[in-house]
């Protein structure tokens, strides 16, 4: 590599340091987690190990890799097998794996919006999605977190075929979007609303389907993506709609088509995942109830604000923000695994503490963790 552009390099890592926003890979162990997206403890649960080795005896005449694209080589009736039962659990027609989370939604909305339509998208979605956006020919424009006024005046601006898109859980706010109101707008304008299910799936619904379900708006939304990385505590994502959309993004989804296809291992992890899931219901009750008593024990405090009141994801906001990464490093050398969250992630002066509350998170750690929050603000 030239020296030239190592020097660029180096320059553009040493401003990010100067703002004191220098991103670094860290590896913790032993401490209480209230960072990680395993809500429900299924990424460390000795039952979803035991299903997954014997469920693996089940596929030994399956190749370990997909060995291609599933267009190609990388196929098999494990993939259909799982997709068919994945579109029953979220009360969807049909359903097709994508390799991430971050993959189902470039691969969806480059590909689905055309030339000549308008996607909105709300302004606190996930990176994936505004990158899917960049990559699509349609035209997108940003509403207001969670503002359905806001949205419903920039509808008036629509061409084409129209698209909103949406996450039913904000993943850095926390906050639900309200996704009647969102329906029954959409519906007026015949809009498709897209829902990112990340951080809903496991925790809402009877059987942990997600807050579309949940909310019984399955045949008002157009697309719910479904990730696997959180709850689930695996790999992996799917698109649930319509089969017309299925054999669509078949067609035309990039990052379906030019990719090699999940392993088995995955793809049995997520059957046995999906197994357990309807029976986590103690879990889902647990998590709501620690992150209830979170939200209650931090708001007590002075200096701080936390929101939002009844979710899982949980913002610290101090009235000091320079506090926030000595507060961070505090946490860390008293044994509580949390992380701040800064710009670019979010806003410049949004910059939060992210605490994330787990069903395997106990009644003391929790206390521990305000006490030193506390000392420290
Ligand atoms: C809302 C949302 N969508 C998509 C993703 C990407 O999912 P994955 O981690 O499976 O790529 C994430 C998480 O990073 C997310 O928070």
């Amino acid at each position: 590599m030239s020296s030239v552009l190592k020097n660029k390099l180096q320059q553009k890592l040493a401003e990010r340091a100067a703002q004191g926003n220098l991103r670094e890979l860290k590896t913790t162990t032993g401490l209480a987690d209230f960072c990680s997206n395993d809500y429900l403890g299924l990424a460390r649960s000795e039952r979803l190990r035991a299903l997954i080795r014997q469920e693996e005896e089940n596929y030994k005449q399956l190749p370990l890799g997909a060995t291609g694209s599933r267009l190609l080589s990388g196929n098999h009736g494990l993939f259909e097998e799982l997709e068919a039962s994945i579109a029953s659990y979220h009360q969807g027609e049909a359903a097709l794996l994508f390799n991430s989370g971050y993959s189902a939604n470039v691969g969806l909305l480059s590909a689905l919006p055309q030339r000549g339509d308008t996607v909105f998208y709300d302004e606190a979605s996930h990176a994936s999605m505004k990158d899917g956006l960049r990559l699509s020919f349609a035209k997108s424009y940003s509403f207001r977190h969670n503002n359905v006024e806001d949205l419903r005046q920039k509808l008036k601006r629509a061409t084409g075929q129209v698209y909103v898109v949406v996450e039913s859980v904000y993943s850095m706010d926390g906050d639900k979007a309200p996704l009647r109101e969102l329906a029954r707008l959409c519906n007026e304008h015949t809009a498709a609303l897209i829902v990112d299910e990340a951080h809903a799936v496991g925790l809402y619904g009877d059987k942990g389907e997600g807050l579309t379900v949940a909310l019984g708006l399955q045949d008002q939304v157009f697309a719910q993506v479904i990730t696997y990385g959180k709850a689930m505590g695996s790999h992996g994502a799917a698109v649930v709609g319509p089969k017309v959309l299925r054999d669509f993004l078949i067609n035309y989804s990039r990052a379906f088509i030019y990719t090699t296809g999940l392993p088995t291992h995955a793809l049995v992890a997520l059957k046995c995942a999906y197994t357990l899931l309807p029976d986590l219901r103690e879990e889902r009750a647990r998590v709501q109830q620690l992150a209830a008593l979170l939200y209650l024990k931090l708001n007590k405090l002075s200096g701080i604000r936390c929101t939002p009141e009844d979710s899982v994801i949980c913002s610290v906001f101090l009235q000091e923000p320079q506090q926030l990464k000595m507060l961070a490093a505090a946490l860390q050398k008293e044994g509580f695994d949390v992380r701040p969250v800064m710009p670019p992630t979010v806003p410049a002066g949004t910059e939060r503490l992210r605490v994330i509350v787990h069903a395997y998170n106990t009644e003391e750690e929790m206390e521990g963790l305000v006490q030193v929050i506390a000392k420290g603000t």
